[in-house]
This record gives structure tokens, C-alpha cells and sequence, in this order.
């Protein structure tokens, strides 16, 4: 007879404490406030970069330890990296902390709303406010229009966007800018105050927005900076105990704006104000002291790239064959070998560990896939591999000549990388040294049987006629 009063006991507190605790979510949404946001918008090359700063502000009445950001589905997709930061401090003094982002779902989101929550150090107390800075990098976001040009036209593009910034929370001033590449701007659309001065594009002030407000904008300009997208990039890198680390790089690298039309001449190329958009050159960033460089593509050796170095790096500077007009493609293949001592290290716990770059080498350029293999030594054990953003993880085995049981891969996938994620990844492992000795063994078996096979042939007499 006890147990039913009870139940019904705790089934009356667990819905008054879920009901509580949905009034505290969605009572969080109203205790914030935007006291001022201003948007910088970066569209002089093909990716897009977006430098927000807000000053968010509890008008509630209880500690908000998250703040959210709201995109459009159809940018969402866009976004290759996004970061926050508090900042602290006033002026002079003032540094960044970096914060912890990551994508949420609210229910029932506006027509498709997507938001990322911000956390921050220490939950904001009512009354308080704070400087949050956010940078996001857009890729794929320029619409070419004409979508197709002549060899002597210059590439235009349209950019797509909210004057008013998208934001579940109430904003009481606002200002958008966006910065074109040159002067040279066709048309945008007006959501007054609007102006333009020289290579910037205003949009506000504007006051006292409720939550969601949205209002679209369209601006056309010319854009002739090299759309370089690299569809899909593939990176060995191969660890030898025996001294050097060995990259080998494939690229299909394509050039995304403006479709060329017509015929190419390469008379007409040679002259200055032709081929505008398209792009000749470019560059590769690899570490310093790299050795044995090749550059080839299917059909050999391209010769035609120079290669600069100093104490930090080493620019790489590669030619394809012909240049790279919209809707052109290039593969091609870059190798290069670097000395072991400056990528592998012992951890304090006695594993090895190889501490390398993520990324593309090739400066301002889009890569729609990555693929980056870490090749370890025969005999490697546990792999792990520590990198600062999500990619994908699986192991594979390769096999090469002299291998007794093969290679452990770490195979680390990622879509839509920017220069942001040219950042430090490690690879973990841990090595049997024991396992130095067979390629050695094998080489020595290999010679000493051949060695076998001479001496048994020299002695075997094949002649019929005695
Ligand atoms: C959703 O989209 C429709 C049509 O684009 C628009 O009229 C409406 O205001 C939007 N609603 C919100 C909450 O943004
Ligand atoms: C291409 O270059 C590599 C490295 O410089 C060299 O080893 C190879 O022999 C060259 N191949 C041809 C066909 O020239
Ligand atoms: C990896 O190398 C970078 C510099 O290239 C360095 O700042 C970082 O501390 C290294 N990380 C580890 C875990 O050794």
C-alpha cells in the first residue's frame, strides 16, 4: 500500500522537475541580449572569412553559461572552421581566451535554423556582460555570375547574405560590412542605412532587432582571385626508423570560377589584361630543410618550379602545363623527403610520436577532401592519432618490398579544409626496436640466396654436347 503513494510521489517531482528544468532552457534564450554586434565580411578571395564581435548581455535574472549562434541551412554546409574567444581586458591589455564551439540543435528552430553553442569560462551572472569574438570561414560561397566567360573577360560573382545578422537573440545595434576585392562593384541590394565607400560595403546601423530577423542581400562584384579548389587531396607520409620521413602528395586540383568559353589562345594569353581570373602559378609552403623534391604529373617530370628556402620554410613554386582557366582540371603528383629528427619525438611515457602539419601546402586553396596517411614503421603497435578538430580515424595495412607483416596506416579523412586547419597533429605509437632488424635480415637472406643461386648455376653444367 506504500509503494503506490510513493511512486505517484516521484512521478509528481519528476514532472515538475522537468518542466522546471525546460522553463530554465528556454528562459535562458530571453535572459540574453545583444548589446552590439558588429560583422566583418572578408570577400576578396574565394574563401570567405567572417570576423563577428558581440557583446552579449544577461538582462535575466540567473547566471547563462552558453551563448548561441544561428546560421541558415543553406550556409551552414559553408562553414570549413569556425572559432570563438572571449576577450579580456580593456585596450592595451587586452587577450583572447579561446572557447569551446560546438554544433546543437534547438526544437523547434525557425525555418530550419542551425546553431552552434558557445561556452563560456565562467557562466555570465545577471546584470553582466561580455566581448565574444567569432571567426567563421566560408568555402564555396561565391556564385560565378556570368557563369561562363571568354578568355579576355574578368570574373564576376555573386555573394549571399542577411543585412540584418541572424540571431535567436534580440540585438539592439548592429552593423555589417563587407569588404569587395576592388571597386569594381555591379550592384547590391539596399536595406537602408546603406553605403559604399571604395572597397566597403556598410549595411546599418541598425536598431533594435527582435530574434530571427532576417533580411537577404545580394551583391555583385569582381572577384579574379585564383579560385583554387583541390577536389581531392591525398598525403603519404611515411616514417623510416632509418632517417627521413617521406611525403608523397597527389592533388586534383580545379579551378572553380567562371567556366572558360570560347577557345584558348595562348597568343592572347601573353597579353596583359587576358586570362585575368585564371592562374599560372602556385605556391607550396613545405617545412624547412625538405630534400629530393619532384614534381610530375601523368605525363613526367615537370621542371618548371622553383624552389626557395630559409631556416623556417621552403616555397615550393609549381607550374602546371598550361594554365588553369575555370572549369579546368590538373592532377598531379609532389614528393619530397625531411629529415626524422624534426618531426619524431619520444613521449614521456617512452611511446614515439611523429608531431606534423594537417592540411594542404598549397597557399589559398579549398580542399574538398583530405585524405592523410601516416605510413608507421614494421611493427608499430597502438596507434592513436591526436588532432584539434573532428576527422575521421581508420587503420589500414600496407605492404611494400621487404615488409615481414606488413604496415599500420593511420588513415585521417576530413572535408572542406581551409589554411585554418594547417595546424599540429600528432601520431602515437609504440615500436619494438627488435623490429629494426628485419629489413636488414631481409636484405641479407636476399642477397645471400641469390649469392646460392650464382654459385649453384656457375656449377651446373647446362651443355648437351660433351
Ligand atoms: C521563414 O521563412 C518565411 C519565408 O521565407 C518567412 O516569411 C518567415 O518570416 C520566416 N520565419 C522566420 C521565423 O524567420
Ligand atoms: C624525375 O625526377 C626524379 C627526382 O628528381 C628522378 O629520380 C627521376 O629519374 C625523374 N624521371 C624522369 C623520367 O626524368
Ligand atoms: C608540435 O610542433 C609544434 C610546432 O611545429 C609545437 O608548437 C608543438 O608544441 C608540438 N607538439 C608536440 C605535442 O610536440
Amino acid at each position: 500500500m506504500e509503494a503506490l503513494p510513493s511512486l505517484a510521489r516521484l512521478l509528481l517531482a519528476l514532472t515538475i522537475f522537468s518542466s522546471l528544468s525546460l522553463l530554465a532552457c528556454s528562459s535562458s534564450l530571453q535572459d540574453l541580449q545583444i548589446a552590439n554586434a558588429e560583422r566583418r565580411i572578408d570577400v576578396t578571395s574565394h574563401i570567405i572569412k567572417v570576423f563577428l564581435t558581440l557583446k552579449v548581455e544577461n538582462t535575466g535574472t540567473s547566471p547563462v553559461s552558453e551563448v548561441l549562434l544561428a546560421f541558415p541551412p543553406t550556409q551552414v554546409d559553408h562553414i570549413a572552421s569556425l572559432k570563438a574567444a572571449v576577450t579580456i581586458g580593456k585596450k592595451k591589455k587586452k587577450s583572447y581566451v579561446p572557447l569551446e564551439v560546438n554544433p546543437t540543435e534547438l526544437p523547434d528552430a525557425p525555418n530550419g535554423t542551425k546553431y552552434f553553442k558557445i561556452l563560456l569560462l565562467n557562466p555570465l551572472s545577471a546584470g553582466e556582460t561580455a566581448t565574444l569574438e567569432v571567426l567563421y570561414i566560408l568555402t564555396h560561397s561565391l556564385e560565378p555570375f556570368p557563369a561562363e566567360i571568354s578568355q579576355s573577360e574578368s570574373q564576376l560573382v555573386y555573394y549571399r547574405d542577411s543585412a540584418i545578422i541572424l540571431s535567436p537573440y534580440y540585438i539592439k545595434q548592429q552593423t555589417t560590412f563587407i569588404r569587395t576585392p576592388s571597386t569594381k562593384v555591379e550592384s547590391f541590394t539596399r536595406v537602408e542605412p546603406t553605403t559604399r565607400a571604395g572597397t566597403e560595403l556598410k549595411y546599418g546601423p541598425y536598431k533594435d532587432r527582435p530574434a530571427y530577423s532576417y533580411s537577404p542581400v545580394l551583391v555583385h562584384f569582381e572577384n579574379n582571385s585564383p579560385f583554387a579548389v583541390v577536389e581531392e587531396l591525398v598525403r603519404e607520409v611515411e616514417i623510416s626508423h632509418w632517417g627521413s620521413l617521406q611525403i608523397t602528395e597527389h592533388y586534383t586540383l580545379a579551378h572553380a570560377g567562371a567556366r572558360h568559353k570560347g577557345v584558348f589562345s595562348r597568343v592572347d594569353y601573353q597579353g596583359r589584361s587576358s586570362g585575368v581570373s585564371s592562374f599560372k602559378h602556385l605556391l607550396a609552403r613545405l617545412p624547412p630543410r625538405v630534400h629530393s623534391v619532384f614534381y610530375r604529373d601523368q605525363i613526367g617530370n615537370i621542371s618548371s618550379s622553383h624552389l626557395r628556402t630559409d631556416y623556417r620554410r621552403t616555397d615550393l613554386e609549381i607550374e602546371p602545363r598550361y594554365p588553369l582557366f575555370g572549369g579546368w582540371k590538373a592532377t598531379f603528383l609532389i614528393g619530397y623527403g625531411l629529415p626524422l629528427q624534426d618531426f619524431l619525438f619520444e613521449s614521456p611515457d617512452g611511446r614515439r610520436y611523429l608531431n606534423f602539419t594537417f592540411g594542404c601546402p598549397l597557399a589559398d586553396t579549398v580542399v574538398d577532401k583530405l585524405t592523410l596517411k601516416v605510413v608507421l614503421p614494421e611493427g608499430s603497435k597502438d596507434p592513436s592519432a591526436v588532432v584539434p578538430f573532428t576527422v575521421q580515424q581508420h587503420l589500414e595495412t600496407k605492404y611494400s618490398y621487404l615488409d615481414v607483416v606488413g604496415r599500420t596506416v593511420v588513415v585521417l579523412e576530413k572535408k572542406n579544409v581551409v589554411p585554418e586547419h594547417n595546424s599540429p597533429f600528432q601520431v602515437y605509437y609504440s615500436f619494438n626496436p627488435v623490429f629494426m632488424l628485419a629489413e636488414p635480415l631481409m636484405l641479407i637472406s636476399v642477397f645471400f640466396f641469390l649469392f646460392m643461386a650464382s654459385v649453384a648455376y656457375l656449377h651446373v653444367d647446362f651443355s648437351i654436347s660433351k
